[in-house]
């Protein structure tokens, strides 16, 4: 998958992008991700990206020229791939839209900066805009890692072998339920016998009890959009 950004500040990605799992998948091969900075395309002297707005207000406003600069420079003109831009005013992003972006091959995220970017970049280059939640950051910087990060650890090889992601927490539609590492006991408090029994079964039968029993805790609405079996009903009604 390959990635491109833009942005006024590249340099905040490479310590979170080059590390962990997202610094494998690059080596792997797996993401190959492009860092542009909006300001190299700006073409006045002081290299300008913003300016106040139109009508007044506080505040400044991303310029257009430079968006569509460092765009169009990068991708051609227009672009015939999805441009995204991470914005408040977007549709929320959530695990299935970052399952819809693992699987394109190319992608460009645009991070917004100051009070907005000028609306003509929306009109005449954005194709989609995403929001990671209903509060507003600083910038589209941290959205486009979060974006990322969810996405290029569903692709598969991402995670090895051994931990694929259909168990996330909202993979399955439910969050997941606890887990458990050595000791088999802390300070007193022990694991469950049951991850210790060796019997895989009833290892994955309380793993959906607990997975399910949490998920009508913490979030109930969630399980509105399930489809619960009467073996699920039965799981989430016994103790
Ligand atoms: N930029 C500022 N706030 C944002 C948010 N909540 N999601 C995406 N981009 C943003």
């Amino acid at each position: 998958m390959r990635v491109d950004v833009f942005t006024l500040f590249p340099e905040v990605f490479p310590p979170y992008m080059d590390s962990s799992i997202l610094k494998r998948a690059q080596e792997a091969g797996l993401l190959d991700l492009g860092l542009h900075n909006i300001r190299d395309y700006a073409t006045d002297k002081h290299h300008v990206t913003d300016d106040e707005p139109y009508g007044g207000g506080g505040g400044m406003v991303m310029k257009a020229e430079p968006i569509f600069g460092a765009v169009e420079t990068v991708l051609g003109a227009p672009p015939q791939i999805p441009v995204i831009l991470l914005s408040p005013q977007g549709r929320v992003f959530d695990q299935r839209v970052a399952s819809d972006l693992s699987r394109l091959p190319h992608f460009a995220l645009l991070c917004g900066r100051y009070e907005g970017v000028d609306e003509r970049v929306r009109e005449h280059l954005v194709t989609d805009e995403i929001s990671i939640g209903d509060y507003v950051l600083t910038g589209g910087e941290l959205a486009a890692m979060v974006v990322i990060d969810a996405a290029v650890r569903l692709l598969p090889g991402a995670l090895g072998a051994e931990n694929g992601a259909a168990n996330d927490s909202h993979a399955s539609g439910l969050l997941e339920g606890p887990h458990y590492t050595r000791p088999p006991e802390f300070r007193g408090w022990t694991v469950p016998e049951v991850l210790k029994s060796g019997d895989h079964a009833k290892i994955a039968c309380w793993r959906r009890q607990q997975a399910l029993k949490r998920t009508a805790e913490r979030r109930p609405d969630l399980l509105d959009n399930q489809d619960l079996s009467e073996e699920d009903r039965r799981l989430l009604d016994s103790d």
